[in-house]
């Protein structure tokens, strides 16, 4: 298992480009099995994650190509409506196949994906919507089969904006009879994107990106033609780092109101930003100042950036409170950040960050993807070498980040574990 030394103490100043965001990517490309032609997508960032996706398509019977960011997906022909434990354990992800295999082929069968490092992540929100669309779901063995002869256009109305429900249910909708309404439905901006790219295949979508999505069913879909949305949850960690480090980061590829919520606290936290047309750049003031973040739903701010923030409040000037609103067990990071002498106190789902002027460097180990990022801010802002081990969860979804840290003047390097 690899890990990533850094000697910290340096701040971040220079431009990145941030890749293709990984919470598109992953439904667009599982949104592929809709199509009965081609698909080509853009801008698809080399993570695991993605790999994985690719071998549960190849597994459906979907032939792939991937180089230079640009991955084809041909669903000619499904080859089996079975998406098995190996597979959908490695990534939960993958129960997003059981929207599309149900509306192209009339069945699904999906191994549960069963919890995560942050929380049970239960998908009956998933079920419900496909229920409402007429599905008959049965789970036995440790597998959803989900089957319907055709998908009925209907209201479905979520208690909760689930971003994976509503991308479920819209890939879902698209080839059901009749018009379907998705109520109360995710706004994130990679809720967008899928219907973007899923209007490339033919399909009928208005309203993504408001609370009610409105889709008329048609018979069948084309291939896709998209080029996925820059990453806004990586763009916000490089400039939280750019705060923390007290340096100036420009990161370019993405819309700055995919990240509003963030740079709204960013500046409350005393950072000057910039806003382009797609770019934004954070130049600190000196040192951070403590600043309360409340995790929400988009467009509040997103629990993807709750670590990332964290480790920026860790040597700010002030305390902070961090409140985790989305998910039940989202603070693993924390007892690793104390590690490097970072004041944290968990009183229930916040916590209460004391402001430090240095840290010291220590040996850390990742424990979730975004919980990686955070130790790797704190790293780059401890004195001495910290070494953070089991990356694999941050090689998940941040393409190259030493190498995008190192051409920010990080002093930051990737060691096999056989060295
Ligand atoms: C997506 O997960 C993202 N993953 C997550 O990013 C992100 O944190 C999350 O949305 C919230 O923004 C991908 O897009 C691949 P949810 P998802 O359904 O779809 C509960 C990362 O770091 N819930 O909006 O699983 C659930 O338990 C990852 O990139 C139900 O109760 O998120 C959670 O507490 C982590 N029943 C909350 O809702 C359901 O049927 C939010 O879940 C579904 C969800």
């Amino acid at each position: 298992m690899d890990k990533l030394k850094i000697n910290g103490g340096k701040s971040l100043n220079g431009t990145v480009e941030v890749s293709g965001a990984k919470n598109a990517s992953l439904p667009i490309l599982i949104s592929a099995i809709l199509g009965s032609g081609k698909s080509r997508y853009e801008r698809v960032p080399a993570l695991q994650d993605i790999k994985t996706t690719e071998l549960v398509l190849n597994h459906l019977g979907l032939s792939s190509t991937f180089e230079k960011g640009v991955m084809t997906l041909d669903a000619a022909k499904i080859a089996t409506v079975d998406a098995p434990y190996d597979l959908v354990r490695k990534m939960r992800a993958s129960i997003l196949v059981l929207g599309p295999l149900l509306a192209r082929e009339g069945k699904a069968k999906v191994s549960l994906p069963g919890g995560c490092a942050i929380g049970a992540r239960p998908i009956d929100l998933h079920l419900f919507a496909l229920e409402k669309l007429g599905a008959k779901i049965t789970l036995d063995g440790g597998y959803v089969i989900a089957e319907a002869k055709r998908l009925k256009g209907n209201r479905v109305a979520f208690e909760f904006p689930s971003v994976g429900a509503t991308e479920n249910a819209m890939m879902a909708a698209v080839l059901a009879e009749g018009e379907t309404v998705l109520e109360n439905s995710a706004k994130e901006p990679e809720i967008v994107d899928l219907a973007i790219a899923l209007r490339t295949m033919g399909a009928k979508i208005s309203g993504e990106g408001t609370e009610s999505i409105h889709i008329q069913g048609v018979n069948a879909l084309s291939g896709a033609n998209h080029r996925v949305v820059g990453d806004r949850i990586e763009a916000g960690t490089f400039l939280a780092a750019a705060l923390a480090t007290r340096g100036r980061v420009t990161v370019n590829g993405l819309a700055p109101h995919h990240l509003e919520s963030v740079l709204a606290k960013f500046e409350e936290a005393g950072a000057r930003v910039v806003r382009g047309e797609e770019s934004i750049t954070l130049e600190a003031n000196g040192r951070g100042k403590g600043t309360d973040v409340k995790t929400q739903p988009f467009p509040g701010f997103p629990t993807d950036m709750q670590a990332q923030f964290m480790a920026a409040m860790c040597v700010a000037d002030g305390s902070s409170l961090i409140t985790e609103t989305i998910f039940e067990n989202r603070f693993m990071h924390v007892p690793e950040l104390a590690r490097l002498g970072c004041d944290l106190t968990i009183r229930g789902n916040s916590v209460l960050v004391r402001g430090k002027d240095r840290l010291t460097a220590a040996p850390l180990m990742a424990t979730d993807l975004r919980a990686s990022a955070s130790l790797v801010m704190g790293g780059l802002c401890a004195e001495g070498e910290t070494v953070v081990s089991r990356i694999y969860h941050l090689d998940r979804g941040y393409e190259r980040m030493e190498e995008k840290l190192r051409s920010l003047g990080a002093r930051i390097e990737r060691v096999k574990e056989s060295d």
